[in-house]
């Protein structure tokens, strides 16, 4: 089943929950289409799984733009958001409708995701205006990690808690076709989420969210620099992969691989001329 941001609308409607996962290339997000997830995240979190930074400021628009083609080339039915980065967006409404058309024609995106309530209203406006669907992103936005001091929880105070609640419907008016809300306290993405009519994607923001989003590594157990609290391990693909690896290193030490079985072969009336 193709997913369009109708699919994300109708799902709202009918209470079936959508699944989103990140991909960052080619044949991951082959895998992850595959698999049958609703949508797949070019997320900048690519910074830190992929190209090894602590966060995810230091991410460029030409880091997002090769990783989207990449993971586009792969992806059959799922809808394709890429993120935009730090300071793509921020900067003025003509660098996010620009920044955003990247995304679209050369990344060959189907929308974009940006990070932040009010202060980026006009900004989801303008993108909206010219016909690129835009998903929000409100609670713990990485791309302010300076200002909230470190990965932590947001909205736990009555104060903070509702600038997210008014700041979801300002999203919403704004014209975004669906929200991400990330580390927040599941009772208050259930307010969220019956609050406004486009769905809520959860990452550690409870069960109560129109649906959910993972990074593959965190989910896959490939990433063992850090393990959020709101993590489900569904393998433990780490030791699956160093495990074969050391298999190979055993195995071309001691002359095992490769056998016969994966050896071309030459004909001997060919081979005797060599001689
Ligand atoms: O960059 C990313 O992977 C994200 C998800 C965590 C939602 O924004």
């Amino acid at each position: 089943m193709k997913n369009t941001i109708v699919t994300f609308k109708e799902w709202k409607n009918s209470g079936k929950k959508l699944t989103m996962l990140t991909a960052y290339d080619y044949s991951m997000a082959k895998l992850i289409d595959e698999a049958g997830v609703n949508a797949i995240l070019v997320g900048d979190s690519l910074g830190m799984v992929c190209l090894g930074y602590e966060d995810t400021l230091s991410v460029t628009m030409e880091d997002m733009i090769h990783h989207t083609k990449a993971v586009s080339r792969g992806v059959k039915n799922a809808l394709i958001v890429a993120d935009m980065p730090f300071m793509s967006y921020q900067t003025s409404v003509y660098d996010a409708v620009f920044n955003a058309g990247r995304l679209i024609k050369e990344g060959r995106a189907h929308a974009v995701k940006l990070e932040g309530g009010a202060q980026v209203a006009e900004q989801i406006r303008a993108i909206v205006n010219c016909s690129i669907p835009v998903m929000g992103h409100l609670g713990l936005t990485p791309q302010s990690i300076n200002t909230f001091g470190g990965f932590k929880v947001q909205g736990r105070d009555a104060d903070a808690a509702k600038k997210l609640i008014e700041d979801a419907k300002i999203i919403e008016a704004a014209g975004a076709f669906a929200i991400v809300l990330e580390c927040i306290p599941a009772k208050l993405s259930e307010i969220i989420t019956s609050e406004i009519s486009i769905p809520t994607i959860g990452i550690g923001a409870g069960k109560y969210c129109d649906g959910q989003i993972l990074v593959y590594q965190d989910m896959l157990g490939m990433f063992s620099d850090f393990k959020p609290k709101f993590v489900k391990q569904y393998a433990d693909t780490d030791s699956i992969i160093k495990n074969a690896i050391k298999n190979y290193i055993s195995e071309v030490q001691k002359s095992i691989f490769p056998s016969e079985e994966y050896e071309f072969k030459i004909d001997e009336t060919t081979l005797n001329k060599l001689y």
